[in-house]
């Protein structure tokens, strides 16, 4: 199976797995990325069972919105029974590297909101250790230098994403060669310097479900303790 089919497939099961468990006052809180647009394209055939979503970026929001689903502000929402989302890693504790699109910080606050964190990825994305990938880091604008040599002391290589802004008018700061071999412990203190916004670890909020897409069938891999 082709990349592109392992992502179909874990978007269809994500649907089948939600689709019995909403009713007419559920909110589904959607992810963003080719994964995400999948699993929107599919979620669309049971549009009048639910009631509407929550999208994590405007691409999201336009795509759900030309399949006729309603999208809300999150501010408007009550709950949000299941955030469903793509990932660039995840490993085994189902911690998560995501932000290669760009869309971390509104993907962060709606998997924050949700019940139940649904990850849809294919077999690529699982790693043993986080960090092959880019950490992807929001900035505040002017913070760009002062974060970039924060992310050094931290032993990272820092490298601005050219020309990228995000839906909240910031940077894009991907870390290259940062040591994640404790998720938690670089999310906390990325989380504490000043000028990034969000970064790409969601490792205090993992996922809660991973439906990982292999070349033998969907994995469904619950984080122990759930
Ligand atoms: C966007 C993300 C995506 O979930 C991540 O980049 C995976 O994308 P794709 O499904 O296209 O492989 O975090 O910010």
């Amino acid at each position: 199976m082709t990349q592109d089919e392992l992502k179909q497939a874990v978007a269809r099961a994500a649907v089948d797995y939600i689709a019995p468990r909403l009713d007419s006052r559920s909110i589904v809180g959607v992810g963003t990325g080719s994964t995400a647009n999948y699993f929107i394209d599919y979620l669309a055939e049971y549009q009048s069972d639910f009631d509407g979503a929550v999208a994590s970026s405007e691409a999201t929001a336009e795509r759900l919105k030309s399949h006729g689903i309603p999208v809300y502000d999150l501010n408007a929402v009550g709950e949000i029974e299941f955030y469903v989302d793509g990932a660039d890693e995840t490993n085994e504790r189902l911690e998560l590297i995501k932000g290669g699109g760009g869309a971390l910080t509104r993907e962060k606050i709606v998997a924050a909101v949700a019940k139940t964190f649904i990850c849809i990825a294919d077999e690529s994305k699982k790693v043993d250790i986080l960090g092959d990938f880019p950490l992807p880091v929001e900035v505040i604008p002017m913070a760009r230098s002062h974060v970039g040599r924060e992310i050094v002391k931290l032993g990272g290589d820092p490298v601005y994403r050219e020309g990228f802004t995000t839906d909240n008018g910031n940077i894009i700061i991907d870390i290259h060669n940062l040591d994640i071999s404790r998720p938690i412990v670089m999310e906390e203190k990325l989380n504490n310097v000043v000028g990034i916004v969000t970064n790409g670890l969601f490792a205090r909020r993992p996922a809660d479900l991973l439906l990982l897409g292999t070349s033998d069938g969907v994995r469904t891999i619950e984080r122990k303790g759930v």
